[in-house]
């Protein structure tokens, strides 16, 4: 324990270092994750397309619906939150009344929330509770109609709705066109998933994908100058190197070339230099944010595992001498008898050891294929320390830790 001079030595250094700001970064703003930058490199094409396709709601008519794809981090959110944009100021300069929306399907949660954010885009109230989901729409949808709106939506992560949902909102959405007269709904939807059309209504899916957008990844060399343009508006002069950059380029386009973790990357190596007191980012900066980040993923994907997923799992470090899944399924029925949760069959055991195998937690080879089914060698992939950490804050998981 230091002396009370030394504690407040501590306190006044990390203050002033807070107090006087950044020496790497001048402007965090354009490292967020949902920065819209005012140019999109590389996107001229997919700009142009959905500019076109949205353009007749200034003649005041309805659009296309257009589906945008893509793998995450391939700049569709920016590119339709760009376009949205100046669709905006067009209106205002020319006097057209339009009515814009744009919601995240997943960060909103529920078709309920989806609902509540295009009432307030169309000037109605809806209490936060209370009404039945077709009656919110409803509200917005005599709205609508009541006063001629044009109404254009982005349906961001989209998916999520398709996935979580009844389907009833985007049911309710795309035939409206065929309901609300006068007044009309224009519906941009984005999804990261490319599966997500065969989770989708056919007559759902014929309304929405009446055009079809894809946004392919982006090569290391697009990475390396869309980064370049990031740093002019982010970081002082000089305070992150050549290699740096080109580093985050190169890890970010190694799965897929994904741009918000290119961005991820360089913030995160800009705390890192910034937390070792060093006033320029470096290549180790980024080696050790790429760490970071890959564990911040672990643990969150370990937190949010099912019950029953997590207990198997503590039943594989507990069983770590003999790790066949016959002596994992023993250790798994003492566990969870314990726990008190129900108790699943081997087979159904088995088929979550592969759902972790597929998470990358866990390895499952097949060892024989026996009289008994077969046989399967587990082994831990991740760090188990890290793994028993997360679990512990589980509650129920705890108490048999
Ligand atoms: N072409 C581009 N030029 C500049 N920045 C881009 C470009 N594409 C994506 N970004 C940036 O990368 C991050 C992720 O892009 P985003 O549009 O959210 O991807 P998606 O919606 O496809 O997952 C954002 O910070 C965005 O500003
Ligand atoms: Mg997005």
């Amino acid at each position: 324990m230091g002396s009370e001079a030394d504690q407040k030595k501590i306190i006044n250094s990390i203050f002033t270092k807070a107090a006087e700001g950044s020496r790497i970064i001048k402007d965090a703003e354009p490292l967020r994750p949902d920065y819209v930058p005012p140019k999109l490199l590389f996107r001229d094409e997919q700009i142009t397309a959905v500019a076109q396709i949205v353009a007749p709601i200034l003649r005041k008519q309805r659009c296309s619906n257009v589906l945008l794809y893509g793998k995450t981090g391939t700049g569709k959110t920016a590119t339709a939150r760009l376009v949205l944009n100046e669709l905006r100021l067009k209106a205002q300069e020319f006097k057209i009344p339009v009515c814009l929306c744009y919601t995240n399907c997943r960060l909103a949660g529920t078709e309920y929330r989806v609902v509540l954010d295009l009432a307030e885009s169309v000037g109605v109230k809806i209490p936060f509770t209370g009404l039945s989901l077709g009656e919110a729409y409803s509200r917005v949808a005599a709205q609508i109609s009541d006063n001629n709106l044009n109404f254009l939506v982005v349906l961001d992560e989209i998916d999520y709705l398709a996935k979580n949902s009844t389907g009833n909102l985007l049911y309710e959405l795309t035939r409206s066109h065929e309901k609300l007269t006068p007044g009309g709904i224009s519906l941009i939807g984005i999804s990261n998933d490319l599966r997500f059309k065969e989770m989708l209504d056919p007559r759902v899916l014929s309304s929405l994908g009446e055009e079809e957008m894809v946004f392919p990844p982006y090569s290391v060399e697009e990475l390396r100058l869309i980064l370049k343009e990031r740093v002019k508006l982010a970081f002082n002069d000089g305070c992150i190197t050549e290699g740096a950059v080109n580093l985050c380029a190169a890890l970010a386009g190694s799965e897929h070339g994904d741009a918000r973790r290119a961005v991820d990357l360089l913030r995160v190596s800009a705390e890192v230099a910034e937390r070792e007191g060093k006033a320029r980012v470096e290549e180790h900066h980024i080696k050790i944010a790429l760490q970071k980040m890959e564990q911040d993923r672990l643990i969150e994907a370990l937190r949010v595992l099912p019950l029953q997923a997590k207990l198997i799992l503590l039943s594989v470090i507990k069983s770590e001498d003999s790790s066949s899944t016959g002596s994992i399924y023993q250790t798994y029925l003492r566990l969870s008898s314990r726990v008190g949760v129900e108790t699943l069959t081997a087979r159904r055991v088995s088929g979550i050891l592969s759902e972790l195998d597929m998470q990358g937690l866990i390895s499952a080879n097949v060892l024989s294929k026996g009289r008994y089914g077969r046989s399967k060698r587990v082994s831990l992939l991740v760090s188990k320390h890290l793994v028993l950490d997360v679990l512990t804050q589980d509650p129920i998981i705890a108490a048999v830790i």
